[in-house]
């Protein structure tokens, strides 16, 4: 008996890795408690929201309980927040986008979803460079979509365009790029962003079904050293932008996130048009509404970088303690460092025997590395130094 889709059920053995390490971290805690354990394989950010937050919410509860309060709000998202959202969004890529081109979805998660389901036919191929975020796969596989990863090129996983160029086919639709990256903690240089532009415009001349590239940003706010996130509108005039403020507010249970369509694409508006429809139809209707609210308020805010920051530091003493090779994330919440002894997956089972938690590298499409993520506090991450030290010698 089949309760499950064939479809479903191998998109459930491919997310294993995440799940197994989730599953063996839950027999863990209940094993040795939780507060023995050091989990660094969820990306749950625990950095609190701005403060700003309680007042604002306080202030929502109020006009909440008036008629239509909490009522179904226009599909593509409240007026007045597409508006603030398309002033910061202009500033951030350098761009004249209006109200009108930007639509609220349910997270980046929702936003990414919505896009493909309104693009995508059976067939179609989302290119994207690895490491990369397992989940695409299965965004991209509801609507027939087939993903295809390039890998990136040291040092630092960066972008390589003349691979990406060469595997773009006839059935190429989409090329997804995430910037701040998860898993490496990467950030995409300007310089490398323009040349993929220019590979997407010769091969968008003369296409009838063009190639579109997606920026999945939603770990813009969270950028150290003072690296800035370049703007993705101006390589391409089929680019779209895709964010939330999951990481940069912590606000990633109300799930709220934002597409924005480049204002230099022709037939911009048909193609809102249909992404608000598929937000609709793919049952999401509109973005939370009092999410929407907050947001609106607090779209000048971060929550403090600064936590992660000092994190940052402490996991790269740690790793260095051990000998552990990485590539300093220049953003997002994640380190990508290479494995000692070179298989990713025998040193997180040694990890774990030290009661650390991570993600082998091939659950991103890249093996020999793992990932660990700081939404962890920055003492537990230096009490685990000891342990990332023993793992390490015992994988050599
Ligand atoms: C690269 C990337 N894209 C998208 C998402 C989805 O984020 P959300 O839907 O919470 O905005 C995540 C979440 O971890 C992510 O890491």
């Amino acid at each position: 008996m089949h309760v499950v889709s064939p479809q479903i059920r191998q998109q459930m053995q491919d997310a294993s890795w995440i799940r197994r390490m989730f599953d063996a971290g839950l027999e863990l805690k209940q094993r040795v408690g939780a507060d023995k354990v050091f989990d660094f394989s969820l990306g749950n950010p625990d950095v609190p929201p701005p403060a700003a937050a309680a007042a604002v919410l306080r202030g929502l509860a109020d006009r909440a309980v008036s008629p239509m309060g909490l009522g179904y709000c226009p599909n593509a998202g409240l007026p007045s927040v597409r508006a603030t959202l398309a002033r910061k969004i202009s500033a951030e890529q350098q761009a004249a986008v209006e109200a009108r081109h930007v639509l609220l979805t349910c997270g980046a998660a929702g936003g990414l979803v919505t896009f493909f389901r309104a693009v995508l036919e059976a067939g179609d191929e989302v290119l994207c460079p690895a490491p990369y975020f397992v989940e695409y796969g299965a965004y991209a596989g509801h609507f027939g979509g087939v993903l295809r990863t390039v890998p990136t090129k040291a040092p630092g996983f960066a972008l390589d365009v003349a691979a990406l160029d060469e595997a773009i086919g006839p059935r190429t639709r989409v090329v997804v790029v995430n910037s701040p990256n998860n898993p490496t903690g990467g950030i995409y240089d300007a310089a490398t962003l323009r040349a993929l532009g220019e590979v997407l415009a010769r091969r968008n001349a003369g296409r009838e079904r063009p190639i579109f590239l997606v920026s999945d940003e939603p770990y813009r706010a969270l950028a150290y050293d003072g690296a800035t996130v370049p703007p993705v509108l101006p390589v391409s005039p089929f680019t779209v932008v895709v964010g939330s403020f999951s990481k940069s507010l912590s606000l990633a249970g109300e799930r709220v996130g934002y597409l924005a369509a480049n204002p230099a694409m022709p037939d911009v508006q048909l193609l809102v048009d249909a992404l608000t429809m598929t937000n609709r139809t793919l049952g999401f209707v509109n973005a939370p509404v009092l999410g929407q609210r907050l947001v609106e308020q607090l779209v000048d805010e971060t929550v403090d970088v600064a936590i992660y920051d000092r994190r940052r530091h402490a996991m790269a003493a740690a790793l260095r303690g051990a000998g552990i090779r990485f590539a300093m994330p220049q953003g997002a919440f994640y380190f990508f460092p290479e494995a000692p002894g070179g298989d990713d997956r025998r040193f997180v089972e040694l990890l774990l025997e030290e009661n650390v938690l991570a993600v082998p590298g091939r659950g991103f499409g890249f093996p020999g590395h793992f990932r660990l993520t700081f939404c962890v506090d920055e003492q537990v991450i230096a009490r685990a130094a000891p342990a990332f030290a023993r793992a390490a010698a015992k994988a050599r």
